[in-house]
């Protein structure tokens, strides 16, 4: 994360999640002028102890900083910043860290998306011209998704997102995990038997193939989510299709889907396959997203909406 963060010395890094104070110390040690905020008071005391216990050794860690907060209001005193960095898995980006942002600052963070928390790269429009040129609405397919869609994107109208690469995070605490009382959930557990197994590629996936379709199904659906299938003897975890309507899941998995319950999961699941084949089975790194304005007016998040496929197909 640091590599991806391109950090340098003088730049201001506002990290969300301070946990051991790990981070912050290699970031304050790379020169950067380090606020890391945590929402827990005891978390907080134990990374200042870890960093004092490493100056008292001699690192320099006097560029970090460790403050109690909220992460969903960032930290306005330091700001701005030139890096935001989120160390716990949010459903949303909260405004404060797009105020608090420096020109040409960019963020990133472990977003929710199909249950899972990869991580996405969030610039400004100016500074991602690329991405802003090619997620215009007027140059989307019929293979564009228009994923978890809260109409107003007046607040996040200039930000644009880019999957970066599969991760998994522990999650946010507050408003930072806002949820859509109607979306299908972030984890479902599906029984069912018999459970069947469909294989509907030719060759097994490899974990990063895995992990694109994975995205690109999230991307495509709003069905897709983290599902844990219970059968017998064996039980399954992973991302799938979820079907409210019959409480059906399909898993996707290197060698096959896995379904549980009507088999209207299993061809939500084939559809999904099959569009991601003919977009020429797109990368993470290949979906670029805008973000839409939701959440409860007192405390709204930043949902990552209209992702749309950059690569050539
Ligand atoms: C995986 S740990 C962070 C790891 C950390 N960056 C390190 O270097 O060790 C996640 C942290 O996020 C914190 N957290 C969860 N929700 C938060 C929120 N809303 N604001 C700030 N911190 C939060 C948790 O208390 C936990 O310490």
């Amino acid at each position: 994360m640091i590599e991806w963060l391109d950090v340098g010395p003088d730049l201001r890094v506002l990290e969300i999640g301070a946990g051991t104070g790990y981070n912050a110390a290699l970031l304050a040690v790379l020169g950067c002028r380090v606020t890391s905020v945590d929402v827990s008071p005891a978390v907080v005391m134990e990374a200042r102890a870890s960093l004092a216990r490493l100056a008292a050794d001699g690192v320099d860690t006097s560029l970090g900083t460790v403050v109690h907060g909220d992460g969903y209001e960032g930290w306005p005193d330091d700001a701005p910043y030139d890096r935001v960095v989120v160390t716990c898995a949010v459903n949303g980006l909260a405004p404060s860290w797009t105020h608090q942002l420096a020109p040409r600052g960019s963020i990133l963070v472990p977003i929710r998306h199909g249950g899972l928390s990869p991580l996405i790269l969030v610039t400004s429009g100016a500074a991602d011209a690329d991405t802003a040129e090619v997620a215009g609405p007027t140059d989307m397919d019929t293979d564009t998704a228009n994923a978890a869609g809260p109409g107003d994107t007046a607040t996040g109208s200039t930000v644009r997102g880019r999957g970066l690469a599969s991760a998994g995070f522990l999650p946010a605490a507050g408003p930072l995990g806002w949820q859509d009382p109607s979306s299908v959930p972030p984890f479902v557990r599906a029984t069912a038997v018999p459970v069947t197994r469909h294989r509907l590629l030719p060759a097994a996936l490899s974990p990063n193939a895995l992990a694109d379709l994975c995205f690109a199904a999230a991307c495509l659906d709003e069905r897709v989510t983290r599902v844990h299938i219970v059968g017998a003897p064996q039980e399954w975890g992973g991302c799938g299709v979820f079907d409210p309507d019959t409480a059906a899941a399909a898993l996707f998995t290197h060698n096959d889907v896995i379904l549980a319950g009507n088999p209207v999961a299993l061809d939500v699941a084939t559809a999904l396959i099959g569009r991601w084949e003919r977009l020429g089975r797109p990368k993470v790194t290949d979906w670029t997203c805008r973000f839409g304005l939701a959440g409860p007016p007192d405390a709204p998040i930043l949902l990552a909406v209209d992702w749309a496929c950059t690569a050539p197909s």
